[in-house]
């Protein structure tokens, strides 16, 4: 399958994007999310500990019922790069180390979260590369070589973008290491609102295939 076919399968859902994503990267189906197995997750990563359900908080962050909803994988990966700064912050303070998240385990969170890849909608390519460059990706990373050597080539990435959850465990185990980096590079770290994430990855994936054909 072509990679435009990758893109086209992300308008028409999540179960043909799985097909899709399959035959196109080469990767074994990944195994559907399951909810309790992701109330385990949330519980074993310390995320219950600052998202207390309503009634029984103030938490530290906002409700469980708050970032508990209806949404898309990528909306939810936006949201957990928002994320990265604040944890860093309290988990360095506290002693604790970072919680790694296998991809496994970030289907099931996604899935008691109530993210589905079908929520997301289609990307708006153009807005993706304009983010690219709005949000600072290039101070660290390069894009068909050109922008900053501190980071990755971002075409090299090409099976990261083509799996939402993946992108979600990309985001949740890398961002700390981003965050550190900003810091001492002087940058403000970048936030993702709406569906700049959806568009961004979607810009990537596009470049990516474009840049291996
Ligand atoms: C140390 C406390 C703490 C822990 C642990 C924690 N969070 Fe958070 N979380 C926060 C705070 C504080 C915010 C608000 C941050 C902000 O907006 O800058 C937040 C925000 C969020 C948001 C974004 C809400 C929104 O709509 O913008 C999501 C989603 C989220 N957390 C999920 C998680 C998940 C999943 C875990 C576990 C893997 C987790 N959090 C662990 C404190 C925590
Ligand atoms: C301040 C520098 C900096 C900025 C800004 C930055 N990154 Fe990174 N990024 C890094 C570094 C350093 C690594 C390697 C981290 C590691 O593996 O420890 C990395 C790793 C990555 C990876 C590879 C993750 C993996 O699993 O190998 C991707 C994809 C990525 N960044 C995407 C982005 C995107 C998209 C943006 C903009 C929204 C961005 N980065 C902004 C420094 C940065």
């Amino acid at each position: 399958m072509k990679p435009g076919g990758t893109l086209a399968a992300l308008v028409l859902g999540a179960a043909v994007w799985a097909g899709a994503l399959a035959a196109a990267a080469g990767v074994a189906a990944e195994r559907p999310g399951d909810p309790a197995r992701g109330g385990a997750v949330f519980e074993e990563k310390r995320c219950a500990r600052c998202h207390l359900p309503r009634g029984r908080g103030p938490g530290m962050g906002p409700a469980l019922e708050a970032i508990r909803q209806p949404q898309g994988v990528l909306q939810l990966a936006g949201r957990l790069w928002n994320h990265a700064p604040v944890m860093f912050a309290t988990f360095e303070k506290e002693g604790l180390r970072w919680p790694e998240v296998a991809q496994e385990q970030m289907a099931d969170l996604m899935t008691y979260l109530q993210a589905d890849p079908s929520r997301d909608p289609a990307p708006d390519l153009f807005q993706g590369q304009v983010l690219l460059i709005r949000k600072g990706c290039l101070k660290c990373h390069r894009l068909r070589g050109e922008g900053g050597l501190v980071g990755i080539e971002l075409t090299k990435y090409h099976r990261g973008y083509q799996s939402p959850v993946a992108w979600a465990t990309t985001i949740w185990n890398h961002s700390p290491r981003m965050a550190g980096h900003s810091a001492r590079m002087g940058l403000l770290y970048p936030r993702f609102s709406g569906d700049e994430m959806v568009n961004l990855v979607g810009f990537l994936n596009s470049a990516a295939a474009a840049s291996t054909q």
